[in-house]
């Protein structure tokens, strides 16, 4: 598996409907509970790797009427966090297509800086934090909650589908992410110059016969997908005999009665000095 690939696979969830889905059940209750609190009306509040804006729209709301801005490399992405926010009245959202590390705002312009499960992709952590750092003003809170591969969990079987956990964290490696993210994020943060850092930890968890449901045909249509398969055979992450194990597991635990999943997650706060 090469450190990375090409421009096009170094996102390695991609965009499409499968995942999205995921995204869809994402909020700023659930996603940035630990963000919330600190968050006041008219606050200028970026949401970095904004993804569709399931996230970004409970943020906006948080700060009315002062201005919201969501930033994505992917223009599909802008595009329906603009649909969601223009659907919401949302008159505060601003979306842009651009990269976390070349943020197009002036120094010292934000309030609070935010991102979900996006330094757990982009390559340089430090490249990413440098450009919020900027762009926020003294005192202003930086916030990032993110992935910890190794924490996340399907019950009962942990032993069995261990191994296709593993060969995910492989696949984002591969492409210059960071598997074990919210685990690392203090130490970013506090080599990147912030203060009052403080670290916290939460899962998203599917408890529920239809959470079930979802996620085991997420994995199914995600993990199982055939892109999947073949950069991962391809790569040396795994076997496709491995991939058929791991789905006869998967079946396995969608049908035990007391199936529980989860996705672990790191969280970090800390202020510009
Ligand atoms: C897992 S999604 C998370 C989306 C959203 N934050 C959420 O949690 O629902 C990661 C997002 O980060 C974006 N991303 C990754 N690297 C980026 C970069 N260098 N610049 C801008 N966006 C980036 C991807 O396009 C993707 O939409």
């Amino acid at each position: 598996m090469p450190e990375q690939t090409t421009d096009e696979s170094s996102y390695t969830m991609g965009y499409g409907e499968d995942f999205l889905q995921l995204l869809n059940r994402r909020s700023a209750q659930t996603n940035a509970a630990m963000l919330l609190p600190h968050l006041e009306p008219g606050q200028r509040l970026l949401d970095f790797g904004c993804g569709p804006g399931t996230i970004s729209v409970g943020l906006a709301s948080a700060v009315e009427p002062g201005e919201f801005h969501g930033i994505d490399m992917e223009e599909s992405q802008i595009a329906i966090a603009r649909a969601a926010a223009s659907a919401g009245g949302h008159a505060n959202a601003t979306f842009h297509v651009g990269d976390v590390t070349k943020l197009p705002f002036a120094d010292d312009y934000f309030d609070v800086a935010f991102c979900h499960t996006v330094l757990t992709h982009v390559p340089v952590t430090a490249a990413a934090l440098s450009e919020a750092m900027r762009v926020l003003k003294p005192g202003g809170l930086l916030c990032s909650r993110e992935l910890i591969v190794s924490s996340s969990f399907l019950e009962p079987g942990e032993e069995k589908t261990r191994q296709a956990w593993n060969a995910f964290a492989m696949l984002l490696k591969g492409n210059g992410g960071h598997p074990e993210m919210g685990k690392e994020l203090k130490a970013h943060f506090l080599d990147a110059g912030l203060a009052n850092v403080r670290a916290s930890a939460s899962f998203d968890y599917f408890g529920t016969s239809q959470d079930i449901a979802f996620l085991f045909q997420f994995i199914l249509e995600w993990f199982h997908a055939p892109e999947v398969v073949e950069v991962a055979t391809k790569y040396g992450v795994a076997t496709r005999e491995q991939f058929a194990e791991w789905r006869q597991d998967l079946d396995e635990w969608r049908d035990e009665p007391g199936a529980f999943g989860t996705f672990a997650f790191g969280e970090c706060m800390g202020t510009k000095p």
